[in-house]
């Protein structure tokens, strides 16, 4: 037992009922009858550093939701570590699908089950109790600050503005993140790259108002339809997106690289058993992972338009929309991609319907280097708690600010995430193992001791 494992021991009731307390609110984001939720969990986010051992802590205003930001200063000539991580979460529905209430924590077979319980609240509440235990325990090898958002689902849109106002007070020598995965719960992994996003909702307009479809049916076209058959041809035979220009920008990863990744233990039957599919698909000559962790994609996230409740109703809808998602591997840009798909689909509307294409919101991709004091640091962490040293992977899914981390205040993120993809993170029966969570809050203060000694080779 060390001194990290005795503070964890005697705590962990404690840690529990804490995260338990930020998971009951309800802080959707997307959602604006969720509003004074976001105050509410940023509050509570507030008193959590506070009480953990800040110096200070307050709350920012921005045009959206509130940020938080906590420090703590113990000596300006050693290296500052940025926390960051986020307290809004997805919507809830399928609502009758969740075995427990969503914001309603209850832990079955080991795992929290709630919202929230892995992206974000499980994973940055690592972070808190870690720092409390590092001050608690008189261990704090360097500066910490924290910096909590509320719109990370949402693309992070007042953050980016915040983080250019406020580069002086964010003044860091690396930004920690717990919002991405490990590859198995017997592999930890140091997540090395991130896609971009880029989103876009879609509406194609016939007729002035639904119509009777015997009357009309054969003809006047049917914004249905053809809302199909436009998405049904945004990919060829081979799985390749067909917007024009699309890859254009894409960087290739070399043979060596992909070499390199495909080291990463992979077991394609595990993986189409844990989500029931006979098959997998995608863009032909790359494997499963290459096709999430190198490559971009687009995806319908929903589609709708006419009738869809109980019965049949006979009309020829108005209207048809979809939600459309691009995830964009580095080099690709969010906002040109956005430009490229209004008028590649702008192009395919028959002279039946009128089409409008709105982008929503994104963010870049995003690459880590393994050489840094960061990686270092996180890896002696992970091999020390795991006895295992922990593979490097690059992950499908996106956090759109690490990129504008980079971009505006010249730091580098180092993403140490401890979600498994069984934790169904944005569907119903979102859970968390506990044995993730305090493995984390164990890791974490390993990876300070290390950053610092790290940090102050490569200074000398
Ligand atoms: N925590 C996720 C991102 C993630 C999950 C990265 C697992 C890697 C592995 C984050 O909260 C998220 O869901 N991001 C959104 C961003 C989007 C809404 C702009 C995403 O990827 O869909
Ligand atoms: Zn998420």
């Amino acid at each position: 037992m060390s001194y990290i494992t005795d503070y964890i021991e005697g705590n962990k009731q404690r840690f529990l009922d804490e995260l338990f307390g930020l998971i009951k609110i309800p802080s959707i984001s997307s959602q604006t009858e969720h509003k004074p939720d976001m105050r509410k969990a940023a509050e509570y986010w507030k008193k959590t550093i506070l009480d953990a051992g800040a110096d200070k802590a307050e709350i920012f205003e921005t045009k959206g939701n509130p940020i938080v930001y906590g420090e703590k200063i113990i000596d300006s000539a050693l290296p500052t570590v940025l926390v960051y991580g986020h307290y809004d979460v997805m919507p809830v529905d399928p609502v009758e699908q969740w075995l427990s209430s969503p914001f309603e924590p209850e832990v079955r077979d080991g795992k929290i089950y709630a919202r929230g319980a892995d992206d974000d609240k499980g994973q940055s509440f690592i972070h808190a109790k870690a720092f409390e235990l590092m001050v608690k325990t008189g261990t704090l090898p360097c500066n910490v600050k924290f910096m909590i958002e509320g719109e990370e689902e949402i693309g992070s849109g007042s953050l980016k503005i915040w983080c250019a106002d406020n580069k002086d007070l964010l003044k860091s020598d690396v930004i920690i993140v717990s919002d991405t995965g490990m590859i198995a719960e017997n592999i930890p992994s140091i997540t090395t790259g991130l896609r971009g996003i880029s989103c876009v909702e879609v509406e194609v307009s016939g007729p002035s108002h639904d119509l009777h479809s015997g009357l009309y049916g054969g003809a006047v076209a049917n914004p249905v339809n053809i809302l199909c058959k436009m998405i049904a041809s945004l990919h060829d035979e081979n799985g390749k997106v067909k917007v024009k220009g699309f890859y254009d920008d894409v960087a290739e990863v070399g043979d060596d690289e992909r070499r390199e990744l495909a080291k990463a233990p992979f077991s394609l039957d595990e993986y189409k058993k844990s989500i029931n599919i006979n098959e997998v698909w995608g863009e032909t000559g790359y494997t499963t992972t290459e096709r999430t962790g190198i490559r971009p994609a687009l995806d319908v996230n929903g589609i709708w338009g006419g009738y869809t409740g109980e019965g049949s109703k006979t009309i020829i809808p108005a209207k048809a929309s979809a939600k459309i998602s691009m995830r964009l591997v580095p080099n690709q840009d969010y906002v040109k991609i956005a430009e490229l798909f209004q008028s590649h689909f702008e192009s395919l509307a028959p002279a039946h319907v009128t089409v409008k294409v709105t982008p929503l919101h994104g963010g870049q991709g995003y690459v880590s280097p393994i050489d840094s004091p960061e990686y270092q640091a996180a890896y002696k962490a992970v091999s020390e708690t795991f006895g295992v040293a922990p593979v490097p992977f690059r992950s499908g899914g996106s956090i759109p600010i690490i990129s504008t981390f980079e971009q505006i205040l010249g730091v580098k993120s180092i993403l140490l995430g401890f979600g498994l993809e069984s934790d169904a993170i944005h569907s119903p029966n979102e859970n968390f193992p506990l044995s993730n969570f305090y493995r984390g809050i164990e890791i974490v203060p390993l990876f300070y001791k290390y950053f610092v000694e790290e940090y102050s080779k490569k200074q000398s």
